[in-house]
């Protein structure tokens, strides 16, 4: 009798599945050891990475930036297939302008300002990431990592939630460790009816925000302090990909024959065998694994590759989903409740081109805006913006003089950006501009050296009597798709760096007794939510398919092959 080749399902054509079919191919093809398949429940690969085009301009709705070009295998790839460079513009082409940072109600703020609270964060993060060792010939650093540290001993002695320390509580206390040590200082007036500490704070409130879309905790008080210092960043710039993030997929998935990849197949159920026995009955060998298709069809399998996302892992952990049968051992689904996972979206809107029936040339350069609010109980909060609006860090042109803007939402406000029409978008937009820029024009000036000065002619100040229009929009929904539920994973307060290594565990577990007599790897994990030091990024979710693949690899004694 002929032995069947072991069969090896891949549930999902994002990142890390497409990587996990590419090594296995390429490193058994030749030896012709398996069968292989990626069933992937959408009508595109990609995943999270999906390359679009919005009014002419290629852009990204999901995954966009490089994060670090040293070492970066995502980096390598787009390199050798040269999708580094395109005649066409992209986003981010160019880096970032200065930022133009406004207060609500107008007042733009000098950047003598902005810069000590910009740089106050960026230490304290730094510190949080483990990147600032105080150095000797720095007494300005030594100082600071006093702040901080002395900001993470309050919080300790405070508690976070459920008495562990958040990166939300930390910066806060550093800022208020800051302010006890200027306090001083002189006291410098303040503008309009913002007091200068109310000022600092919005500022503040500008990088926590940002930092809530960089790492998908909706607040940073969910966000874990003490696995923030494992996370891992490559080093060198960050650069988006000129033809598209999904150059990079396409190229992984060129190596794969016609056919390896189905899409519209969407798996519902995944049944297994983690004790023993099953396996022989009627006396011949059966494939141990058996997937559930939603269109009710039904595919055997020796080996799972799971690379759902975690959100989608959440959902279908829960009581009436059982998308595992019999479900997933509890040191598998605890790790899977207590990790985060939240909302990022993107919103991309088009600016007319000649708004108010003016002349285009007229038209002025939208700068690289920031946005100071209001505190949530202030009396001074402009009533027109919406609450979604309000945790927004900016809006800028996807590159030099570009028509398209940008926008990036996080948390309960990026969900709530995908149930909006495109007209309630446009509207709230608008109005938030309008406090920014407000007419008649009477922007003035808040600088540290001199107390105020009005209609300070400036890249913000020729906005003048803007009135912005939109004339279209376009928007992610990662929070409402069904095959995502959200964007990315974090560490959650009460979860560790051994959450994401025991998510990336295979099953049935290795030594328990009870699966003794159970084929070995039967289901087993990869993607984003996998890689204990590189989640959350595309290259985190590469790592892990390349992980998952070698395990099978090393399992049949195909290594070395490569
Ligand atoms: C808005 C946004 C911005 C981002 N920005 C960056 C960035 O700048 N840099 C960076 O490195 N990373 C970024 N990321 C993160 C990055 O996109 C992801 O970490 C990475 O793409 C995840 O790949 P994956 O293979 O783990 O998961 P996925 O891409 O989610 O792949 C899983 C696949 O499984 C499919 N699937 C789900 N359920 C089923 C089912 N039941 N049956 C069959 N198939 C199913 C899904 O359709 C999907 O194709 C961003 C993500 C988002 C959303
Ligand atoms: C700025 O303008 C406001 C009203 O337009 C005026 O009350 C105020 O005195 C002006 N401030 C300065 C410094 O000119
Ligand atoms: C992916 O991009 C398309 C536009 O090309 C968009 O319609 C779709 O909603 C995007 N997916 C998500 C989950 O945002």
């Amino acid at each position: 009798m002929v032995a069947k080749k072991p069969r090896i399902v891949i549930v999902g054509a994002g990142m890390a599945g497409i990587t996990a079919a590419n090594r296995l191919y390429t490193c058994s093809t030749f030896k012709d050891t398996f069968e292989l398949c990626v069933v992937e429940g959408g009508t595109r690969i990609g995943g999270r990475i999906n390359t679009s085009e919005f009014c002419g301009d290629r852009i990204e709705m999901g995954a966009t930036w490089i994060h670090g070009i040293g070492g970066s295998p995502v980096y390598k790839i787009a390199q050798d297939i040269h999708s580094l460079d395109s005649e066409q513009p992209w986003e981010c082409m160019d880096g970032p302008d200065e930022p133009s940072t406004v207060s609500e109600g107008g007042f733009e703020l000098s950047p003598s300002v902005v810069d000590s609270i910009s740089t106050l964060f960026k230490n304290l993060m730094d510190y949080a990431q483990g990147k600032l060792l105080p150095s000797s010939d720095s007494t300005e650093e030594l100082d600071f990592c006093k702040l901080a540290a002395k900001a993470s001993k309050i919080c300790t002695s405070n508690g976070g939630v459920g008495g562990k320390l958040s990166v939300g509580s930390f910066v806060r206390q550093g800022l208020e460790a800051y302010w006890d040590s200027v306090r001083d200082e002189e006291e410098i007036q303040g503008c309009g009816k913002w007091s200068r500490k109310l000022l600092e704070e919005a500022i503040f409130s500008i990088h926590e925000n940002t930092q809530r879309t960089y790492t998908s905790a909706g607040d940073l008080s969910t966000l874990d302090f003490d696995a923030e210092s494992e996370y891992r960043m490559f080093p060198g710039e960050e650069i988006t990909i000129a033809k598209g993030y999904l150059t990079v997929v396409e190229s992984l998935a060129s190596v794969l024959p016609h056919g390896l990849i189905q899409l519209g197949r969407k798996v519902s159920r995944i049944e297994w065998q983690p004790e023993g026995h099953q396996s022989m009955e009627n006396g011949y060998t059966h494939r141990p694994v058996k997937l559930h298709f939603c269109d009710g069809s039904v595919m055997s399998a020796d080996h799972v590759i799971v690379t759902v996302s975690l959100g989608v892992l959440k959902a279908g952990i829960g009581q009436d989903s059982g998308m595992f049968n019999p479900p997933l051992p509890p040191f598998k689904t605890e790790a899977i409740s207590r990790l985060g996972y939240g909302v990022v979206n993107k919103l991309f809107l088009q600016l007319s081109s000649s708004h108010d029936g003016r002349d285009a040339d007229i038209d002025k350069k939208f700068p690289f805006l920031q946005m100071a609010f209001h505190r949530p109980d202030s009396d001074l909060r402009h009533k027109k913006i919406p609450w979604w609006m309000r945790r927004t860090a900016s809006i800028c042109p996807i590159y030099k003089n570009s028509r398209v803007l940008l926008s990036w939402f996080a948390g309960e406000e990026a969900l709530e950006l995908e149930s909006l029409s495109d007209e309630e978008v446009i509207s709230g937009v608008s109005d938030t501009l309008s406090s920014f820029f407000p007419q008649p024009y009477k922007q003035m000036k808040y600088s540290n050296s001199l107390p105020l000065s009005n209609g300070s002619v400036n890249s913000v100040g020729s906005l003048e009597g803007s009135g912005f229009k939109f004339t279209k929009i376009l928007k992610s929904k990662w929070g409402s798709d069904p095959l995502f539920l959200g964007s990315y994973s974090y560490v959650a307060v009460g979860s560790s760096g051994d959450d994401l290594d025991t998510l990336a565990e295979p099953l049935p577990k290795l030594g328990n007794l009870e699966s003794a007599d159970s084929p070995p790897l039967q289901i087993l994990f990869a993607g984003e939510a996998t890689h204990r030091t590189h989640y959350s990024t595309t290259h985190g979710a590469y790592f892990s398919g390349i992980r998952e693949a070698n395990r099978l690899l090393h399992h049949y004694n195909c290594v070395g092959v490569n």
